[in-house]
C-alpha cells in the first residue's frame, strides 16, 4: 500500500509572510519546500534571456520544455535558484520580475506546464507548499491547508524592507501600488485565481509576528 504524503499548503497574497514561514516550518518540520512563485519568476527570467514575447504563450510553453529549475539547498542554509545550472536567485526577487511572473502566470497551457514540476515535489516525510493555488489546484487532497494574509499597507511595509535589505532600490508608495496591480491580476485571472481554499484555515497576519504564526500552523497540524 502506498503511504500517503503529507502535504501543508500556505496560499496567499504577496507579503502576507507566507515564503518565510513556510520555510521556518519546512525546517522545523524535515519536510520538503516548494517555492511555487520562483518558478512563476525563474520563467519569467528565462523569457527575457530568450528574447521571447512574454505576451506569446505558445512559446512560454515551449520554453518551459527546455528550461532546467531546480533549488538547490545552499551550505548556509540558504535556498539557491538555479536556472539551467546558473545561479538566478539574486535576480528573482525585484518587484519588476514579481510582475512578470504575475503576467505569465494568466496563460493556461503555462499553468498546465509548470503543474506536473510542482507536483512532482510531493515526496516523504512531507511537502510544504507556498503559493497561489497550491491548495485549490496543485495539491487539492493536501491533508493541512492555510490562507494567509494581510493588509495591503502591512504587506506593502514588508516587502519594502525586504527589498531594502537585499539592497534592491525601493520606494513604499510604489511597492504598495505594485502589491496592489498584482493582487488584482492574481485574483482577477480566469486560470487558477487567487482564492481561500474551502477547507483552508484563514490566518491574517497583520498584527503577528511570524513566529507567532509558524506556532499556530503548527498547532493546526499538531491538532488535525
Ligand atoms: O509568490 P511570488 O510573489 O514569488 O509569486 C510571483 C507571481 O507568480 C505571483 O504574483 C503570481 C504568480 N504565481 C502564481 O500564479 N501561482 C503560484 N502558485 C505562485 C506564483
Amino acid at each position: 500500500m502506498t503511504q500517503l504524503i503529507p502535504i501543508l499548503t500556505i496560499d496567499g497574497p504577496s507579503g502576507s509572510g507566507k515564503g518565510s514561514i513556510s520555510k521556518c516550518i519546512s525546517e522545523k518540520l524535515g519536510w520538503h519546500y516548494l517555492d511555487s512563485g520562483s518558478l512563476y519568476r525563474a520563467l519569467g527570467i528565462a523569457a527575457i534571456k530568450n528574447n521571447i514575447d512574454i505576451n506569446n504563450e505558445a512559446a512560454l510553453v515551449e520554453l518551459i520544455g527546455r528550461v532546467n529549475i531546480e533549488f538547490k539547498r545552499t551550505e548556509k542554509g540558504h535556498w539557491g535558484v538555479l536556472l539551467n545550472g546558473e545561479e538566478v536567485r539574486s535576480q528573482l526577487a525585484t518587484e519588476e520580475v514579481g510582475q512578470l511572473a504575475s503576467k505569465i502566470a494568466v496563460f493556461e497551457k503555462v499553468r498546465q506546464g509548470l503543474l506536473a514540476k510542482q507536483q512532482a515535489y510531493q515526496a516523504m516525510p512531507g511537502l510544504v507548499a507556498d503559493g497561489r493555488d497550491m491548495g485549490s489546484v496543485v495539491f487539492p487532497n493536501a491533508a493541512y491547508k492555510v490562507y494567509l494574509t494581510a493588509s495591503a499597507d502591512e504587506r506593502g511595509k514588508r516587502r519594502y524592507k525586504q527589498l531594502i535589505e537585499k539592497g534592491i532600490n525601493a520606494n513604499l508608495r510604489d511597492v504598495v501600488q505594485d502589491i496592489e496591480q498584482r493582487d488584482e491580476r492574481d485574483k482577477n485571472r480566469a486560470m487558477s485565481p487567487l482564492v481561500v481554499p474551502n477547507d483552508a484555515v484563514y490566518i491574517d497576519s497583520s498584527d503577528k509576528a511570524i513566529d507567532e504564526v509558524v506556532q499556530q500552523v503548527l498547532n493546526l497540524l499538531k491538532n488535525k
